[in-house]
């Protein structure tokens, strides 16, 4: 199934312009993405604490790890290079964190404020192995970049 990101970032920014606060906002787009993108067990946000770890956002699924070390797991890295993380095979990823073991794959994008600081990572996670395409990595990516430099973080 093809997932319309176009109609998915349209909604989004229709969120942020209704209420840009970032809980009431990352926590309906954690719904709209784990609602509109097939074959997910996880979908949800961290954000990125002083000492530049990452704490537990909204989310949909299962209960999750509360704080990842600095640089730990796939989002730590995402942040340290600061870049899409697309991870066909988790268990094929050193120092992959396992908050839900149904995950298979993962893509994870790192979030900046308008002053291009890193605030946060949208992490999705699927059951099934290699679930997300590079077409799925440059719609997120553009979802991010519409709305990231305007959410109140
Ligand atoms: N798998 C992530 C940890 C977060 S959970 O998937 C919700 C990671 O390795 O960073």
């Amino acid at each position: 199934m093809r997932v319309d990101y176009e109609l998915m970032t349209a909604q989004a920014v229709g969120f942020l312009e209704t209420e840009p606060g970032y809980v009431p906002f990352l926590s309906n787009l954690s719904a709209l993405i784990y609602q509109t993108l097939p074959d997910l067990n996880w979908a949800g946000f961290y954000t990125v604490t002083e000492d530049g770890g990452l704490l537990l956002g909204p989310f949909q699924g299962k209960v999750a790890c509360i704080r990842l070390g600095k640089g730990k797991g796939v989002c730590g890295v995402a942040l340290t290079q600061n870049e899409v993380m697309l991870v066909p095979d988790v268990h094929a990823f050193p120092g992959h964190i396992a908050c839900d073991s149904a995950s298979n794959s993962e893509i994870v994008l790192p979030m900046h404020d308008a002053e291009g600081r890193q605030r946060a990572v949208l992490d999705i996670d699927s059951p099934l192995l290699g679930r997300f395409t590079e077409e799925d990595a440059a719609g997120l990516a553009a979802l991010v970049a519409a709305v990231e430099s305007k959410i109140e973080w």
